[in-house]
């Protein structure tokens, strides 16, 4: 299987779709003032959650700026955007890192930025009234780095995916095995050098508040991936054969984890991708934060 990283985002969408907290969702929709709006998304990926505001008919004229340091990403959006907005019947004007979709009802400017978020933060001169994080914070040295992000933004904050604790594997393969596979995936999450938290959700309440946010909303976003009859939805089947690549790639060579048992054990989880079989749950958290103001962290 060939592992690509946009794919892998844009496999993630469908289930994205289910797990975002509809109720902190709405809260979104409700805070959110009149338009036309300044987003800035950070850690943006090929940019699934502009696709997914445009989709479900929350963003309509705006100015959104992706955020994301990966080249290969960016690469992907530059053309990716132009695509999926042709078949939503958006008309699209500019190319490059400027792009504008729009018709009679929508006028979405573009901005693509391949940068480090917090070389970005240095140089951006004005705030957003919305700063979205998507499946990144839990990537992020904390509480340190929520203050410069938050700077991004003069009012709301929509900080969602944020992973909390939990990786549920069904059915067993082995129960000593999964438990120890799942405790060393976490602390993988937990000694990055650049950052993460494998309970960031739950950390975020005491982070957040200290940061000078105020919470409007907060809830569970929890992945749950099974198939139906067999089969997976969408490109829900590869979505898992990358899951289990994190856990190849993370834990290979683990001192504390017998090679062949862990090469057996992946096999197996992928066999029971292939038979439809395996159920896949993670605990995140959702959260809608108002900028109240500043707070030592
Ligand atoms: C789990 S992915 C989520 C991407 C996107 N939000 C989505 O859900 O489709 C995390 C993203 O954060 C980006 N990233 C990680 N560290 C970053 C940093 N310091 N500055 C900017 N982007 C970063 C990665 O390149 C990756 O695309």
């Amino acid at each position: 299987m060939e592992y690509s990283f946009p794919h892998y985002l844009l496999s993630k969408q469908s289930v994205d779709d289910r797990a975002l907290n509809k109720d902190v969702l709405r809260a979104l929709k409700i805070s959110l003032p009149q338009e036309p709006l300044r987003i800035i998304e950070v850690g943006a990926g090929i940019g699934t959650m502009l696709r997914r505001l445009a989709r479900w008919d929350i963003v309509h004229k705006a100015e959104y700026v992706l955020v994301d340091e990966m080249a290969e990403n960016i690469d992907y959006a530059r053309a990716w955007i132009p695509q999926w907005a042709a078949e939503s019947s958006l008309s699209v004007e500019g190319s490059g890192d400027s792009l504008r979709v729009f018709d009679s009802a929508r006028d979405v400017r573009i901005r693509l930025e391949q940068a480090d978020v917090f070389e970005f933060i240095q140089r951006n001169e004005r705030p957003a009234d919305l700063l979205i994080a998507h499946a990144f914070l839990d990537l992020l040295q904390m509480p340190e780095s929520l203050p410069k992000l938050l700077s991004l933004t003069h009012s709301l904050a929509w900080l969602t995916i944020n992973f909390d604790g939990a990786t549920t594997l069904e059915p067993t393969v082995d129960a000593s095995l999964d438990a120890l596979i799942e405790r060393l995936y976490h602390e993988t999450m937990d000694t990055r050098p650049t950052g993460g938290d494998s309970r960031a959700g739950r950390h975020l309440f005491g982070h957040l508040r200290r940061a000078g946010a105020d919470i409007l909303a907060a809830g569970a976003s929890d992945w749950v991936v099974h198939a139906a009859g067999g089969t997976y939805p969408a490109d829900e089947k590869y979505f898992l054969h990358f899951i289990l690549h994190f856990f190849e790639e993370s834990l290979t060579g683990h001192a504390e984890l017998d090679a062949a048992a862990f090469a057996n054990w992946l096999a197996a989880r992928r066999a029971q991708i292939e038979s439809g079989e395996l159920v896949y749950i993670a605990h995140q958290m959702d959260f809608l934060v108002k900028r109240s103001g500043e707070k030592s962290v």
